[in-house]
């Protein structure tokens, strides 16, 4: 048997999938957003140039596609949405700012497969590109704590938000970092840490080692070393949401795995979720655009919800949700091949009329029909025989009272209607 890729799944059932799906569109679309799509085949160079050339994603996690002989770019399976929307917006020439967007698809990361965690997994990406103020970021923030609060009804979860700071506040602030990294202060930290010490030092924060944790609580923090109007909208920020009544916690050692943030960062976090606990995470990106190479800088701000953890948050509270229940099935039986065509009539007209309808075509007995019938979950199954066609009836049974009666084929869309 040839198995499925790892760290990839099957949907079976999609409508739990397209439930969450639908909500978002309904929710993002009232906050004005509308909704794209961009290819699953990116340039390599896309992700390199944005997401950071010593990030995880871009050093171990690339899919990338064999070069083709006659092609001399290299392709990989997008790892994320973010940098493909802004390279849609530049290459567009999209001219309306904000351009608030949306899209949902899959993403590919060859990362170690557990809990919550695939190497084809599923978002729904949030863009506001050209967003200069804070509040933008808030009025972001907002919307995506009303959708899972009010729209989803989660209740078991927290937002995580820091600031990083601009490219200004930066030197300085890595200079106070790598300084305290090679005191006597930070000995002991561990191997990954180091190597990301001379990397991409930022990073070093979000080891999981508890050691190095408990180290970096005396590290100098960047939201103390911030220039003036920086510390402002970190203030604006906060008292924005206070105002709004959109819960935080302030996480100073959360930095974000992806090398485009500046500014704000925040993530939806979740207990129930085990290590990846993680359901959304976003941030601001003001220099993007020229990274990929627009003449201009372009500030931007957008999160990702991971649609799995999403759904793994949701799996008890199922219930709750108005998850739109599969229409009632009438399923045709033919009783031999004789009936055939006439069942592919009467089937035609049911599904004209917007009736779920299927058709047994595999000349089994009536009993065996029923019982398929039975476990595909019909609420009506309608039997034709040669007395029926001769006679132009069909036999119908209720398949939840198990009552029978026989009516005339033209009365029975009016019949099923009823
Ligand atoms: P990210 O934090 O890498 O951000 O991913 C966002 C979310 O996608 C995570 O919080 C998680 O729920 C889900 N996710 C990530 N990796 C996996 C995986 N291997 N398996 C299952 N779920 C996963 C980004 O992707 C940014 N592009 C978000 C963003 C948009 N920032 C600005 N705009």
């Amino acid at each position: 048997m040839i198995s499925r890729i790892k760290g990839t799944q099957d949907f079976l059932d999609l409508s739990f999938y397209n439930f969450i799906i639908d909500q978002a569109k309904d929710h993002f679309g009232a906050y004005h957003f509308d909704e794209i799509s961009t290819p699953i085949l990116e340039p390599v160079e896309l992700f390199q140039r944005s997401l950071g050339e010593h990030t995880d994603v871009i050093t171990k996690e690339m899919f990338i596609i064999q070069e083709h002989a006659e092609r001399s770019e290299a392709i990989c399976l997008r790892p994320e949405a973010t940098a493909s929307t802004m390279r849609a917006f530049v290459e567009n020439g999209v001219q309306v700012t904000p351009w608030k967007v949306f899209s949902h698809g899959s993403m590919f990361r060859y990362e170690r497969p557990q809990k919550g965690r695939y190497r084809e997994f599923h978002q729904i990406n949030i863009e506001i590109i050209g967003a200069q103020s804070v509040s933008h970021d808030v009025h972001l923030i907002t919307m995506l704590e009303r959708f899972f609060a009010e729209k989803l009804h989660l209740d078991t979860f927290a937002l995580a938000i820091n600031y990083l700071g601009c490219a200004n506040d930066r030197p300085a602030y890595r200079e106070k970092l790598y300084a305290f990294l090679t005191s006597k202060k930070a000995e002991g930290i561990c191997e990954n840490c180091q190597v990301r010490r001379e990397k991409n030092i930022m990073r070093v924060f979000d080891c999981k080692n508890p050691k190095c944790q408990e180290i970096y609580l005396k590290a100098p923090k960047i939201i103390e070393h911030m220039c003036q109007t920086c510390n402002q909208e970190w203030q604006s920020l906060q008292d924005q949401l206070q105002l709004l009544s959109v819960s935080f916690v302030v996480r100073t050692n959360l930095v974000r795995g992806l090398d485009y943030y500046n500014k704000t960062v925040f993530e939806f976090v979740s207990n129930d979720l085990g290590a990846q606990n993680a359901f959304c995470g976003g941030g601001r990106y003001d220099s993007l655009a020229k990274e990929i190479g627009a003449k201009q800088d372009c500030p931007s701000i957008g999160a990702a919800i991971g649609i799995e953890r999403l759904m793994l948050l949701l799996e008890n509270k199922k219930a709750q949700l108005s998850i739109a229940q599969p229409k009632a099935l009438h399923v045709v039986m033919p009783m031999g091949a004789a009936q055939h065509t006439l069942a592919l009539m009467i089937a035609d007209t049911l599904l004209a009329a917007g009736l779920c309808t299927d058709v047994l075509l595999e000349q089994d007995s009536v009993k065996s029909m029923m019982r398929q019938a039975n476990r595909m979950g019909a609420a009506y199954t309608l039997v034709i025989g040669d007395s029926e066609q001769q006679e132009k009836t069909v036999t119908i049974k209720n398949m939840i009272t198990g009552t029978q009666e026989t009516i005339k084929q033209i009365e029975l869309v009016n019949y099923l209607k009823r």
